[in-house]
């Protein structure tokens, strides 16, 4: 009656919580926000209407929208004194790095949102962790290359305002090719939030203690850079140029299915989808619309395909039902657009920012709440005596 989806038993009883934002079937490559399935909003909707959704449970009305989009945009400004902080950095330093430290900074910055008892600073918070996301990032990578930092230019979109902090310089106009800004608002909506994902339930798990939602978000962040999970698409591109052209594919197939080799096929495998991951469907079609848009080719793109076709053929991937993932073509994308792959990931946050504040609004708005509290089971000595030094 309330649209709810009947779980197998067994995936219920170890179900973490209850969300109403995202819906995973991994076995039919299924993914639903709030209802709507990944493709249909990634072809029809944007980042900020996708966000509303996840934030308020429905697509907002035009007016509804515009008033959202203004609201974001009015956070997009950092304060001041953040600027000194990143040159504390050094300009080498990764800007999942810079990340962490700048967004867990906030809590110092924006006391007036971090009472998560009131509802209304709890949504001002997430609305400027959206807003500010994108500045920190396009700061991030402005510092790595030496150039200065862009404000934001609030009467662009908000992945058009990002372009033009990340891309642009004081010395020329920039303007925004809208080709890419439609693809890179297209790849923020396929990342923008993914049920119970290891960051995601670090955020939850953050935020069950009563921390404040910059240092949960801050948590996020760290668990994402991870190479087993948000990490994975620098990963997979770095993967890619190393096996370079389609003749060595073969040398790395062997080494992906050899236990004794740690290689794994980098934006490969999921520990939902047991099918193809609907975002990389989604991935691959808008790197063959933008490279087609653009003009522009890159042999990788060819040698990715190659590997998709020669891995879903292979006995042992289709034994371990492994498919390309969200992580396996997005590179390709974000290489083609400009993005080094040290800023990936950084994107990757970026996006998932807005599922991170809409999972953690969902659960602390739930007044039954309570601390996480993961149990084990204990593998270690049964109780004993202690013994003096010299009676070891
Ligand atoms: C993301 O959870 C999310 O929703 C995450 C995410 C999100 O939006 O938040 O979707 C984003 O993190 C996507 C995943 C990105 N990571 C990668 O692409 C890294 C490469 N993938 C692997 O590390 C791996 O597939 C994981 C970590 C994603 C999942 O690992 P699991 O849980 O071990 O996968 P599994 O249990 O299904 O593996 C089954 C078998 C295992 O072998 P056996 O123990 O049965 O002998 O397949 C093997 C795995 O070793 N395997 C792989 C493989 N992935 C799994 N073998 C070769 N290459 C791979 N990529």
């Amino acid at each position: 009656e309330t649209g709810k989806f009947t779980y197998d038993p067994g995936f219920t009883s170890t179900a973490s919580c209850d969300s109403a934002l995202t819906y995973i079937d991994g076995d039919e490559g299924v993914l639903l926000h709030r209802g709507y399935p990944i493709g249909q909003l990634a072809e029809h909707s944007s980042f900020m209407e996708v966000s509303y959704l996840l934030l308020n449970g429905e697509l907002p009305s035009s007016d509804e929208l515009s008033q959202f989009s203004r609201t974001i945009t009015r956070h997009t400004m950092l304060h001041e004194q953040l600027m000194t902080f990143y040159r504390g950095f050094r300009r080498d330093a990764h800007p999942m790095a810079v990340m962490c430290g700048v967004v867990g900074a906030l809590s110092a910055f924006y006391h007036d949102s971090t009472d998560i008892s009131d509802p209304v600073q709890r949504m001002i918070a997430s609305h400027r962790l959206i807003a500010k996301m994108p500045t920190i990032a396009a700061m991030a990578y402005k510092y790595s290359v030496g150039q200065p930092f862009i404000y934001p230019d609030n009467s662009l979109s908000y992945t058009g305002n990002f372009l033009r902090m990340t891309f642009g310089v004081p010395a020329e106009p920039y303007v925004v090719n809208p080709v890419v800004e439609r693809a890179l608002d297209r790849i923020f909506i396929l990342h923008a939030d993914h049920e119970q994902n290891a960051s995601t339930s670090t955020v939850r798990l953050a935020g069950s203690s009563g921390a404040n939602p910059f240092a949960c978000i801050a948590a996020g962040i760290a668990c994402l850079w991870g190479p087993a999970h948000g990490g994975a698409n620098e990963a997979a591109l770095n993967m890619l140029r190393e096996i370079g052209t389609p003749d060595r594919i073969p040398h790395y197939i062997a080494r992906a299915k050899d236990k004794n080799d740690p290689f794994r096929l980098m934006g490969f495998g999921h520990r939902v989808y047991k099918n193809y991951d609907p975002r990389a469907t989604v991935m691959q079609q808008t790197v063959r619309e933008v490279f087609a848009s653009l003009n522009v080719t890159d042999p990788l793109f060819e040698t990715a395909l190659q590997l998709e076709e020669i891995a879903l053929n292979d006995p042992y991937f289709v034994e371990k039902k492994l498919f390309p993932n969200v992580d396996f073509y997005s590179g390709i994308i974000l290489s083609a657009i400009g993005f080094p792959t040290a800023m990936f990931t950084a994107l990757f946050a970026l996006a998932r920012t807005v599922g991170w504040v809409a999972q953690w609004n969902e659960m602390i708005s739930d007044p039954g709440q309570k601390i996480g509290r993961p149990r084990q089971l204990y593998t270690g000595p049964a109780q004993r005596d202690y013994l003096p030094v010299d009676k070891r």
